[in-house]
Protein backbone atom coordinates (compact mmCIF):
# COMPACT_ATOMS: atom_id res chain seq x y z
CA UNK A 1 0.00 0.00 0.00
CA UNK A 2 1.13 3.52 -0.88
CA UNK A 3 1.20 6.70 1.33
CA UNK A 4 -0.95 8.27 -1.20
CA UNK A 5 -3.25 5.72 -1.07
CA UNK A 6 -3.79 6.14 3.14
CA UNK A 7 -3.82 10.02 2.57
CA UNK A 8 -6.89 9.32 0.18
CA UNK A 9 -8.99 7.33 3.12
CA UNK A 10 -7.65 10.11 5.56
CA UNK A 11 -9.26 13.20 2.98
CA UNK A 12 -12.10 10.43 2.94
CA UNK A 13 -12.63 9.66 6.38
CA UNK A 14 -11.72 12.98 8.02
CA UNK A 15 -14.46 15.13 7.11
CA UNK A 16 -17.11 12.30 8.48
CA UNK A 17 -15.29 12.58 11.70
CA UNK A 18 -15.79 16.33 12.12
CA UNK A 19 -19.60 16.31 10.36
CA UNK A 20 -19.72 13.92 13.41
CA UNK A 21 -18.36 16.10 16.30
CA UNK A 22 -20.60 18.47 15.21
CA UNK A 23 -23.61 16.41 15.90
CA UNK A 24 -22.32 15.47 19.41
CA UNK A 25 -22.14 19.39 20.08
CA UNK A 26 -25.91 19.60 19.29
CA UNK A 27 -26.76 17.14 21.95
CA UNK A 28 -28.83 18.03 24.76
CA UNK A 29 -30.63 15.34 26.84
CA UNK A 30 -28.28 12.60 27.27
CA UNK A 31 -29.69 9.08 28.79
CA UNK A 32 -27.13 6.88 29.30
CA UNK A 33 -27.88 2.88 29.13
CA UNK A 34 -25.66 0.55 31.68
CA UNK A 35 -24.69 -2.54 28.73
CA UNK A 36 -24.85 -5.95 29.87
CA UNK A 37 -25.10 -5.30 33.84
CA UNK A 38 -21.65 -3.52 33.68
CA UNK A 39 -21.73 -0.55 35.65
CA UNK A 40 -18.43 1.03 34.27
CA UNK A 41 -19.69 0.46 30.53
CA UNK A 42 -22.06 2.98 29.84
CA UNK A 43 -23.80 3.50 26.20
CA UNK A 44 -25.45 6.48 24.95
CA UNK A 45 -27.83 6.28 21.38
CA UNK A 46 -25.25 8.70 20.39
CA UNK A 47 -22.69 5.86 20.38
CA UNK A 48 -24.90 3.79 18.10
CA UNK A 49 -25.37 6.80 16.12
CA UNK A 50 -22.17 7.56 15.10
CA UNK A 51 -20.80 4.55 14.44
CA UNK A 52 -23.76 3.34 12.24
CA UNK A 53 -22.90 6.57 10.28
CA UNK A 54 -19.52 6.51 9.86
CA UNK A 55 -19.67 2.68 8.75
CA UNK A 56 -22.11 3.23 6.27
CA UNK A 57 -20.59 5.99 4.50
CA UNK A 58 -17.29 4.16 4.69
CA UNK A 59 -18.37 0.98 3.26
CA UNK A 60 -20.40 2.55 0.42
CA UNK A 61 -17.04 4.19 -0.65
CA UNK A 62 -14.69 1.25 0.16
CA UNK A 63 -17.30 -1.90 -0.34
CA UNK A 64 -14.42 -4.34 0.45
CA UNK A 65 -13.41 -2.89 4.09
CA UNK A 66 -13.73 -4.54 7.44
CA UNK A 67 -14.85 -2.88 10.84
CA UNK A 68 -14.32 -3.64 13.93
CA UNK A 69 -16.35 -1.20 16.09
CA UNK A 70 -17.20 -0.85 19.62
CA UNK A 71 -21.27 -1.35 19.00
CA UNK A 72 -21.05 -3.63 16.23
CA UNK A 73 -19.09 -5.72 18.59
CA UNK A 74 -21.51 -5.35 21.34
CA UNK A 75 -24.09 -6.40 19.05
CA UNK A 76 -22.65 -9.70 18.11
CA UNK A 77 -20.97 -10.40 21.22
CA UNK A 78 -18.35 -10.64 19.89
CA UNK A 79 -14.35 -8.72 18.32
CA UNK A 80 -14.04 -9.61 14.84
CA UNK A 81 -10.33 -11.65 14.15
CA UNK A 82 -8.54 -8.94 12.61
CA UNK A 83 -7.71 -9.94 8.88
CA UNK A 84 -4.61 -8.19 6.72
CA UNK A 85 -7.51 -6.47 4.67
CA UNK A 86 -8.23 -2.61 5.53
CA UNK A 87 -10.21 -2.32 8.74
CA UNK A 88 -11.50 0.75 10.16
CA UNK A 89 -11.53 0.37 14.36
CA UNK A 90 -14.13 2.37 15.73
CA UNK A 91 -15.06 3.95 18.82
CA UNK A 92 -17.78 6.58 18.11
CA UNK A 93 -17.59 7.84 21.45
CA UNK A 94 -14.89 7.05 23.65
CA UNK A 95 -14.71 8.44 27.08
CA UNK A 96 -18.84 7.91 27.15
CA UNK A 97 -19.13 8.11 31.12
CA UNK A 98 -17.22 11.53 30.84
CA UNK A 99 -19.37 12.65 27.90
CA UNK A 100 -22.95 11.72 29.82
CA UNK A 101 -21.50 14.16 32.67
CA UNK A 102 -20.71 16.23 30.28
CA UNK A 103 -16.78 16.20 31.28
CA UNK A 104 -15.66 18.10 27.79
CA UNK A 105 -12.57 15.19 27.98
CA UNK A 106 -14.60 12.59 25.34
CA UNK A 107 -14.03 12.33 21.46
CA UNK A 108 -14.56 10.39 18.75
CA UNK A 109 -11.70 7.30 17.54
CA UNK A 110 -11.08 6.13 14.32
CA UNK A 111 -8.02 3.73 13.30
CA UNK A 112 -7.40 1.62 10.18
CA UNK A 113 -4.95 -1.22 9.44
CA UNK A 114 -3.20 -3.25 6.49
CA UNK A 115 -2.25 -6.16 6.64
CA UNK A 116 -2.89 -5.94 10.47
CA UNK A 117 -0.57 -3.17 10.64
CA UNK A 118 -1.77 0.48 12.29
CA UNK A 119 -1.77 2.89 9.33
CA UNK A 120 -3.79 6.08 10.04
CA UNK A 121 -5.38 7.24 13.43
CA UNK A 122 -7.82 10.09 14.17
CA UNK A 123 -8.80 11.49 17.63
CA UNK A 124 -11.37 14.03 17.39
CA UNK A 125 -12.39 16.13 20.78
CA UNK A 126 -15.59 18.58 19.28
CA UNK A 127 -15.64 20.32 22.55
CA UNK A 128 -11.82 20.96 22.84
CA UNK A 129 -11.91 21.70 18.83
CA UNK A 130 -8.90 19.78 18.78
CA UNK A 131 -8.16 17.03 16.12
CA UNK A 132 -5.10 14.87 16.35
CA UNK A 133 -4.05 12.93 13.26
CA UNK A 134 -1.19 10.46 12.35
CA UNK A 135 -0.77 8.40 9.41
CA UNK A 136 2.30 5.70 9.55
CA UNK A 137 5.72 7.13 8.63
CA UNK A 138 4.61 10.90 8.70
CA UNK A 139 4.05 12.19 12.15
CA UNK A 140 1.59 13.17 13.92
CA UNK A 141 -0.30 16.25 14.49
CA UNK A 142 -2.59 18.51 16.26
CA UNK A 143 -5.30 20.66 14.31
CA UNK A 144 -2.30 20.22 11.40
CA UNK A 145 0.81 21.20 13.31
CA UNK A 146 3.34 18.46 14.00
CA UNK A 147 3.17 17.17 17.59
CA UNK A 148 6.13 15.45 19.14
CA UNK A 149 6.18 14.08 22.67
CA UNK A 150 7.02 15.65 25.76
CA UNK A 151 10.71 13.63 25.31
CA UNK A 152 10.97 13.57 28.68
CA UNK A 153 13.52 10.57 30.35
CA UNK A 154 13.68 11.62 34.00
CA UNK A 155 10.50 9.69 35.89
CA UNK A 156 10.72 12.63 39.14
CA UNK A 157 9.77 15.21 36.23
CA UNK A 158 7.20 13.01 34.93
CA UNK A 159 3.01 13.24 35.28
CA UNK A 160 1.44 9.88 34.79
CA UNK A 161 -1.79 9.34 33.96
CA UNK A 162 -3.12 6.16 35.25
CA UNK A 163 -6.49 4.78 34.46
CA UNK A 164 -7.30 2.39 37.27
CA UNK A 165 -11.44 2.51 37.04
CA UNK A 166 -11.48 -0.57 35.59
CA UNK A 167 -10.44 -2.42 38.48
CA UNK A 168 -13.87 -2.75 39.65
CA UNK A 169 -13.71 -5.68 37.42
CA UNK A 170 -12.06 -8.02 39.89
CA UNK A 171 -10.12 -8.40 43.15
CA UNK A 172 -6.93 -9.15 40.77
CA UNK A 173 -7.30 -6.46 38.62
CA UNK A 174 -7.30 -4.21 41.70
CA UNK A 175 -4.60 -5.30 43.79
CA UNK A 176 -2.52 -5.40 40.61
CA UNK A 177 -3.32 -1.58 39.78
CA UNK A 178 -3.40 -0.42 43.77
CA UNK A 179 0.47 -2.10 44.41
CA UNK A 180 1.69 -0.46 41.06
CA UNK A 181 -0.12 2.95 42.21
CA UNK A 182 1.65 2.57 45.76
CA UNK A 183 5.23 1.39 44.06
CA UNK A 184 5.00 4.44 41.47
CA UNK A 185 3.43 7.54 43.48
CA UNK A 186 6.42 9.01 45.30
CA UNK A 187 8.73 8.25 42.31
CA UNK A 188 6.72 10.16 39.61
CA UNK A 189 5.89 13.88 39.99
CA UNK A 190 1.85 13.94 39.88
CA UNK A 191 -0.91 11.37 39.03
CA UNK A 192 -3.81 11.86 36.90
CA UNK A 193 -6.79 9.56 35.72
CA UNK A 194 -9.13 11.45 32.63
CA UNK A 195 -11.28 8.71 31.88
CA UNK A 196 -10.90 8.47 28.10
CA UNK A 197 -8.14 6.64 26.46
CA UNK A 198 -7.86 8.22 23.09
CA UNK A 199 -7.30 11.63 24.33
CA UNK A 200 -5.11 10.01 27.12
CA UNK A 201 -2.91 8.37 24.37
CA UNK A 202 -2.99 11.77 22.51
CA UNK A 203 -1.97 13.59 25.03
CA UNK A 204 1.25 11.94 25.80
CA UNK A 205 1.73 12.30 21.86
CA UNK A 206 1.75 15.76 22.42
CA UNK A 207 3.36 16.57 25.64
CA UNK A 208 0.46 17.47 27.98
CA UNK A 209 1.38 14.27 29.95
CA UNK A 210 4.69 11.99 29.91
CA UNK A 211 2.97 8.47 30.41
CA UNK A 212 -0.47 6.70 30.01
CA UNK A 213 -1.11 3.43 30.70
CA UNK A 214 -4.47 1.15 31.08
CA UNK A 215 -4.73 -2.46 30.88
CA UNK A 216 -8.08 -4.35 29.94
CA UNK A 217 -9.22 -2.21 26.72
CA UNK A 218 -10.79 -2.95 23.73
CA UNK A 219 -9.03 -2.61 19.59
CA UNK A 220 -11.22 0.25 19.11
CA UNK A 221 -9.64 2.47 22.31
CA UNK A 222 -6.67 1.99 21.53
CA UNK A 223 -6.37 1.51 17.35
CA UNK A 224 -6.06 5.51 16.95
CA UNK A 225 -4.08 6.65 19.73
CA UNK A 226 -1.30 4.32 20.33
CA UNK A 227 -0.18 5.25 16.20
CA UNK A 228 -0.65 8.43 17.33
CA UNK A 229 2.12 8.07 19.81
CA UNK A 230 4.60 6.30 18.12
CA UNK A 231 4.42 8.98 15.25
CA UNK A 232 5.03 11.83 17.73
CA UNK A 233 7.97 9.66 19.01
CA UNK A 234 6.90 7.82 21.92
CA UNK A 235 7.06 4.62 23.02
CA UNK A 236 4.12 2.36 23.67
CA UNK A 237 4.87 -1.24 25.27
CA UNK A 238 1.98 -4.01 27.10
CA UNK A 239 1.14 -3.51 30.15
CA UNK A 240 -0.45 -6.56 31.38
CA UNK A 241 0.91 -9.01 34.24
CA UNK A 242 1.79 -11.70 32.27
CA UNK A 243 3.26 -9.77 29.07
CA UNK A 244 4.80 -6.48 30.75
CA UNK A 245 7.47 -4.46 28.95
CA UNK A 246 6.43 -7.16 25.74
CA UNK A 247 5.39 -5.57 22.17
CA UNK A 248 1.68 -4.00 22.33
CA UNK A 249 -1.17 -6.17 21.37
CA UNK A 250 -3.33 -3.91 19.17
CA UNK A 251 -6.10 -7.27 20.23
CA UNK A 252 -5.45 -7.46 23.38
CA UNK A 253 -4.65 -3.50 24.34
CA UNK A 254 -2.91 -2.86 27.83
CA UNK A 255 -0.79 -0.22 27.40
CA UNK A 256 2.18 1.70 28.56
CA UNK A 257 2.55 4.67 26.33
CA UNK A 258 5.75 7.14 27.41
CA UNK A 259 7.19 10.61 26.11
CA UNK A 260 10.55 7.94 25.51
CA UNK A 261 11.50 4.52 25.72
CA UNK A 262 14.14 5.50 28.82
CA UNK A 263 10.88 6.86 30.74
CA UNK A 264 8.81 3.91 29.78
CA UNK A 265 11.75 1.36 30.95
CA UNK A 266 11.84 3.14 34.22
CA UNK A 267 8.24 2.41 35.00
CA UNK A 268 8.05 -1.43 33.77
CA UNK A 269 10.78 -1.75 35.79
CA UNK A 270 8.89 -0.87 39.29
CA UNK A 271 6.03 -2.38 37.76
CA UNK A 272 7.62 -5.78 37.24
CA UNK A 273 8.89 -5.28 41.10
CA UNK A 274 5.83 -4.79 42.75
CA UNK A 275 3.88 -7.33 40.11
CA UNK A 276 5.93 -10.19 41.89
CA UNK A 277 5.33 -8.89 45.52
CA UNK A 278 1.33 -9.67 44.71
CA UNK A 279 1.61 -12.53 42.63
CA UNK A 280 3.68 -14.46 45.40
CA UNK A 281 0.83 -13.57 48.41
CA UNK A 282 -2.02 -15.54 48.46
CA UNK A 283 -5.52 -13.23 46.88
CA UNK A 284 -6.84 -12.05 49.54
CA UNK A 285 -7.40 -7.89 49.70
CA UNK A 286 -3.30 -7.36 48.81
CA UNK A 287 -2.03 -4.51 51.06
CA UNK A 288 1.71 -3.70 49.83
CA UNK A 289 3.98 -4.42 52.65
CA UNK A 290 4.95 -0.07 52.96
CA UNK A 291 1.23 0.81 52.87
CA UNK A 292 0.91 -1.69 55.50
CA UNK A 293 3.17 -0.12 57.60
CA UNK A 294 1.21 3.51 57.58
CA UNK A 295 -1.98 1.41 58.36
CA UNK A 296 -0.79 -0.04 61.45
CA UNK A 297 1.15 3.38 62.81
CA UNK A 298 -1.86 5.24 62.14
CA UNK A 299 -4.04 2.92 64.16
C1 LIG B 1 15.45 13.49 39.60
O1 LIG B 1 16.14 12.40 39.04
C2 LIG B 1 17.42 12.73 38.52
C3 LIG B 1 18.02 11.47 37.94
O2 LIG B 1 17.19 10.92 36.98
C4 LIG B 1 18.33 13.31 39.60
O3 LIG B 1 19.56 13.70 39.04
C5 LIG B 1 17.64 14.48 40.26
O4 LIG B 1 18.41 14.92 41.35
C6 LIG B 1 16.25 14.11 40.72
N1 LIG B 1 15.58 15.29 41.22
C7 LIG B 1 14.93 15.32 42.39
C8 LIG B 1 14.29 16.62 42.75
O5 LIG B 1 14.88 14.37 43.13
Amino acid sequence: MSCSEIQNYMNFVLPLVLDSGKELLTVEEINPEIKGGNIWDVVTIYDRKIEQILIEKIKEEYPEHKFIGEEESADKNTISQLTSLPTWIIDPIDGTANFVKRMPLTCISVGLTINKEQVLGIVYNPYAKELFTAIRGQGAYLNGKKITTSGLTEMNKSIFNYEISLGVKNLQLRNLYMSRLQGLITKVSGIRSYGCAALGLCYVACGRVDVYQCDGLYPWDAAAGTLIVTEAGGFVTDSSAVRLGKEFDLMQPNFLAASTKQLGDQYIAIEKMVDQEVTSKPQANFIPSNCKLITEKTQ
